[in-house]
């Protein structure tokens, strides 16, 4: 498979054409379906205009293939640069995007970015639905100029579009029969936070997130999802008569993000078993490694900038450790970790509790202002890549990782 990166004019639905960054044409970049226990291969050519990276992420992949700032792919590169990596992970869904050295939140926001669905016989002996009763949202924001071209100002602070996307769509619809739906949701924006929600307030069952399945599924009027975070979500429109429609909306922004027009047809229904996964806890040794992470401004972890000569500490393969994020402002900080999924286990200050979406396995874990969250991690030794690797913790408001918020590390 091959992905090309290049300048591209699509129409986001407004009528006109814009000026974008995309994969093969496409904006959002075509979604993979890949079974657990596969390889992969994908070629980039990289016909922008600048150095350019695909990280996989969400997947644990070797060092060469993780698309990291130091692996970045020149401009015109005259070789196409293969990625090449097993998925040895649980079904889950993750998403691709580049990763160059201070210009990760331009490209992604310029339209680089695509959904990567890991499959696996777990999630299949679920019944979930599927076919055209599955669809992944690739949701957004972004600002447009008086002739539709998309415009950005990346400052430190992060930022904030003033329009909605949906897979690219602006004021998109979906046409849904009435049955369940199964919505696969990665927030795409580079710093904002979506709170989604149904416009009738009616509840909807939430059976996974950024590592897979949920151990149960939980059901909620809202959930709050974080740049990078993932959702698996199940929708009920089998009250959904032919003409009636149902808008998912954003309570933060209060803003429409997807409205679904009833068909009236007859849909699949489908009930989750009480028990969707069993999830091992981690456990913290006795005298088990605890890190501090202290994401200080807008720029800097631990009092230090990003620095592409730096590892800054080294983590011993398979032990079990507790990392505590900790943030005095600046916030909200999505903090992402490559290579590992870990467990939220606490959250003090702040909002004070963990959320029904936070269990399981995550990958991606929101940081509010004077909040301190707990994970445990656990980096599999069979996963780490022999020879050179580095592994990444950075914050996914891309702004701030742009601008330093970002550290490396090995895992020995
Ligand atoms: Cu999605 Cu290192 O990032
Ligand atoms: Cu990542
Ligand atoms: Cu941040």
């Amino acid at each position: 498979q091959a992905l090309t990166a290049q300048a591209a004019r699509v129409d986001l639905g407004g009528g006109h054409l814009s000026n974008v960054l995309a994969y093969n044409g496409l904006f959002p970049g075509p979604t993979f379906a890949v079974d657990s226990g596969n390889s992969v291969a994908v070629t980039l050519n990289n016909k922008l205009a600048d150095a350019t990276t695909i990280h996989w992420h969400g997947l644990v992949v070797p060092t060469v293939a993780d698309g990291q700032p130091h692996e970045a792919i020149p401009t015109h590169y005259p070789n196409p640069y293969t990625y090449a990596f097993t998925v040895n992970q649980r079904a889950a869904f993750n998403f691709y995007h580049p990763h160059p050295h201070l210009n990760t939140g331009s490209q992604v926001y310029h339209g680089l970015a695509g959904a990567f669905i890991v499959r696996d016989t777990e999630e299949r002996s679920l019944g979930l639905p599927g076919g055209t009763y599955e669809a992944p949202l690739v949701i957004r924001d972004a600002s447009f100029d008086s002739t539709g071209n998309l415009t950005y100002g990346g400052k430190a602070s992060g930022f904030l579009g003033n329009t909605p996307l949906v897979n690219g769509t602006l004021s998109p619809y979906l046409a849904v029969d009435r049955g369940v739906y199964r919505f696969r949701v990665v927030n795409a924006a580079t710093a904002r936070i979506f709170r989604l929600a149904l416009a009738n307030g009616g509840a909807f069952r939430i059976i996974g997130n950024d590592g897979g399945l949920l151990p149960r599924p939980v059901s909620v009027t809202w959930v709050d999802v974080s740049p990078a975070e993932r959702l698996d979500v199940l929708i009920d429109f089998s009250a959904l008569a032919s003409g009636q429609s149902l808008m998912l909306r954003c309570l933060n922004a209060k803003w429409d993000l997807l409205e679904f027009r009833g068909t009236g047809n007859p849909g699949a229904s489908y009930a989750p078993p009480t028990t969707l996964s069993s999830i091992t806890p981690l456990v913290l040794p006795a005298g088990g490694t605890v890190r501090r992470f202290s994401f200080d401004g807008m720029t800097r972890i631990n009092g230090k900038l990003f620095s592409m000569d730096r590892i800054d500490f080294q983590v011993p393969a398979g032990a079990v450790e507790k990392w505590t994020f900790v943030t005095n402002g600046n916030a909200p900080h999505p903090v992402h970790i490559h290579g590992a999924s870990f467990q939220v286990v606490a959250r003090r200050g702040g909002r004070a509790q963990l959320f029904p979406w936070e269990a399981g396995w995550k990958d991606t874990v929101l940081l509010n202002d004077r909040e301190e969250v707990d994970v445990l991690i656990r980096f599999d030794p069979r996963l780490v890549t022999t020879g050179p690797q580095r592994y990444l913790i950075h914050c996914h408001k891309l702004e701030h990782e742009d601008a330093g918020m970002m550290s490396a590390f090995r895992v020995t």
